[in-house]
């Protein structure tokens, strides 16, 4: 299976990764982190008491059964629900219940489940909504070409003639022209083709060659793991067990039991 290549890549970064760290002082502050997070629907209590961290360059998987709360977690960090109780801090600032717009602003860009893009608009005009706040377009324009060619050739395509993947291109491709401080995706290949599924492997793990800092969602435990640095299991609104991604060979069935039973 070509996922074999995406620990190879992983594992010569995290060399790099590892000597950078080295040479630097070892004050590794985490890029995005959440303490004691309580949210829900009304009387629906869903997080009780999230805690979890993301430290800069990383890529750290959420897993957990369907309605575990994965969603709700993205969604109280990009400011679409307020939290009755904890704090959400990206770098040295506190970004806990303000509202999207704000989030947004602040560098937090979120790829949600239903890709939110605009089926009327062309890729280039769906493309260039993301540079709005920030960054140079024409340049950023060229990184999402880079990033998706086929994209290249449809940039006048309106995007609901395009399939399911393709849209979750323009979704990332989006997102990455807002030059995000951390970008939450959930379930990225949900609903794609075997093909496109390791497309956007492929696509995460340069994303991340070039410094992008990710909170995932994954159903595709397989993917998750071979994608990310640290996975965590999220469970009755709680982080109930985690780590890192290095040697679980054998393991993915203990996983699974802990996601599930
Ligand atoms: N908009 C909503 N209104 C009310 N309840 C919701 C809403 N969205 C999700 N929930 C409930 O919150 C719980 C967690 O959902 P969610 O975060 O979407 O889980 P996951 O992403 O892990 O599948 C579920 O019980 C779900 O029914
Ligand atoms: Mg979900």
């Amino acid at each position: 299976m070509r996922l074999k290549k995406f620990a190879k890549i992983k594992k010569s970064l995290k060399h790099t990764l590892v000597a950078k760290m080295n040479t630097q002082t070892s004050t590794t502050k985490a890029r995005l982190r959440i303490s004691n997070l309580v949210a829900g629907y009304g009387h629906n209590v869903v997080l009780r008491g999230v805690d979890l961290h993301v430290n800069q360059g990383e890529i750290v998987t959420l897993l957990g059964a369907n309605g575990s709360g994965k969603s709700t977690v993205l969604n109280t960090i990009s400011g679409f629900l307020s939290p009755t109780e904890g704090t959400v801090q990206l770098d040295d600032t506190a970004i806990t219940g303000i509202p999207p717009h704000k989030s947004f602003r602040a560098g937090v860009v979120q790829v949600s489940q239903a890709r939110d893009l605009f089926g009327d608009l062309t890729v280039e005009e769906n493309l260039k909504l993301g540079s709005i706040i920030q960054g140079d377009e024409s340049l950023g324009l060229k990184q999402a070409f880079d990033y998706f060619p086929r994209l290249s050739d449809r940039y006048d395509q309106q995007v609901s003639t395009m399939s399911g993947g393709e849209q979750q291109m323009v979704a990332v491709g989006r997102a990455l022209m807002s030059q995000p401080r951390i970008l939450l995706m959930d379930e990225p290949s949900g609903g794609l083709s075997p093909l496109f599924v390791k497309e956007i492997g492929e696509i995460t793990v340069r994303m991340k060659a070039d410094g992008v800092t990710m909170l995932l969602v994954e159903q595709n435990l397989r993917l998750a793991l071979e994608i990310s640095d640290r996975y965590l299991i999220l469970r009755d609104g709680k982080v109930i067990d985690g780590g890192s991604t290095d040697n679980l060979e054998g393991s993915h069935d203990d996983i699974v039991r802990t996601i599930y039973l």
